[in-house]
């Protein structure tokens, strides 16, 4: 299997990435490929919302750093989108990527996407609306009639706000064992 972490957190250093890459450690220990691409590197603008993409078998109008993550995610079996909770869904930077990820509604098929999300909530229960979210953005590719793309699974880590606290966390053997088991 070949999996595509998308880390959508501003810290370098910070929880998201070291479940990120606790995921890629188990999957590749696994046998698995799997890379990470960190958002806060690239560059990158906001969907137009031209809609030229659809008309034209799913190549954006914008030649920027996000072409290169679309063929990623389509060459990937596993997607996994890691961002942490900021105000109860995932950060700026993780929708203004997940916006543009709009040239693969009608292209997107057998997909398994995961989420890694986290924040600062000492209970999982503040953590349902981006697990909405997350359930609504796969359900999109359904919409359009992709076959196979599904919700695969999720880890989750609650108190987490400094940096470095998920190593405390029983989500980081979690994101491990998910990482050896997709
Ligand atoms: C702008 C902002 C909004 C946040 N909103 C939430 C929130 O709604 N719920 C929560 O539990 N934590 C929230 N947090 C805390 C972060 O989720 C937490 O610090 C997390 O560890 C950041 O992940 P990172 O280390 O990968 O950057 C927020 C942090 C920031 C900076």
């Amino acid at each position: 299997m070949k999996a595509l972490v998308v880390c959508g957190s501003m810290r370098k250093n910070g929880n998201t990435n070291i479940l990120a890459d606790e995921f890629i450690k188990g999957a590749k220990e696994a046998g698995h490929e799997a890379e990470k691409v960190s958002l806060r590197d690239l560059t990158f603008g906001d969907c137009f919302g031209c809609r030229a993409c659809h008309g034209n078998g799913g190549i954006c109008v914008q030649k920027d750093d996000i072409g290169n993550v679309l063929e990623k995610m389509k060459s990937a079996d596993v997607i996994v989108l890691a961002s942490p909770m900021y105000y109860f869904t995932w950060t700026g930077l993780m929708k203004r990527f997940l916006d543009r990820t709009y040239p693969l509604l009608p292209i997107l098929k057998n997909k398994d996407f995961y989420l890694i999300t986290l924040g600062g909530v000492p209970d999982k229960k503040y953590m349902a609306n981006i697990l909405s979210d997350f359930s609504m953005y796969v359900g999109c590719f359904k919409e359009f009639n992709q076959v196979g793309c599904r919700v695969a699974g999720n880890v989750i880590a609650t108190s987490a706000l400094k940096p470095g606290a998920v190593r405390e966390s029983k989500a980081l053997e979690e994101a491990y064992e998910l990482g050896k088991n997709i």
